[in-house]
């Protein structure tokens, strides 16, 4: 299987998932995780299944996340599985605070809108987006937080 997981990351608490989510895809050299700013367009061509993953910064993907899908030409991802995922901070960190719960509810999180622009590129929906949580803004990841992210891949897996 060709598969690529395409992730960005401030803190590293993204890429530890990117990671997980790669090793458990297989460890053949048709996997690769690559950082966005790594990928080529050209590399998009021939893949069975994309993985787009970023951290939530204010209610959304990164800016080179973004920039990354934008780039994907009209109907590029026809015929290739895809999947999105975050992180983000945690129900109980955003409940302590006084505004942010207002704005989650309206805006949410990274991962729905790049699943929506995967699908949009022609891409084939496998898996719900999905969110991983961190402790605080800059992590680390909240404990069993890789294990359930190679249960998400192992779900990717079972559904192709
Ligand atoms: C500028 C900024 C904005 C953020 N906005 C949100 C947000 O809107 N919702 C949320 O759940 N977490 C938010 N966070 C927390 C990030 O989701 C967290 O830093 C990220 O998951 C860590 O991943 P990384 O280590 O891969 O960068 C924000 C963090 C930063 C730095």
């Amino acid at each position: 299987m060709k598969a690529l997981v395409v992730y960005d990351s401030e803190f590293g608490n993204t890429e530890q998932i990117a990671n997980t989510i790669g090793s458990t895809l297989g460890s053949t050299d048709e996997i690769e995780v690559l950082r966005v700013g790594e990928v080529k367009m050209e590399g998009l061509t021939g893949l069975e299944l994309l993985i787009v993953g970023s951290p939530t910064q204010r209610f959304r993907p990164t800016e080179a996340t973004s920039d990354f899908l934008k780039h994907i030409h009209a109907n590029w991802l026809k015929g290739i599985n895809v999947a999105a995922f975050d992180t983000r901070l945690t129900i109980k960190e955003i409940e302590g605070t006084r505004i942010l719960p207002f704005f989650v509810r309206i805006f949410g999180y990274a991962a729905q809108p790049i699943a929506s622009k995967l699908k949009k590129k022609g891409g084939e929906l496998i898996a719900s987006p999905e969110g991983f949580y961190v402790q605080g803004m800059k992590g680390p990841l909240v404990e069993g937080e890789l294990e359930r992210a190679a249960d998400w891949a192992r779900q990717i897996i079972a559904a192709k």
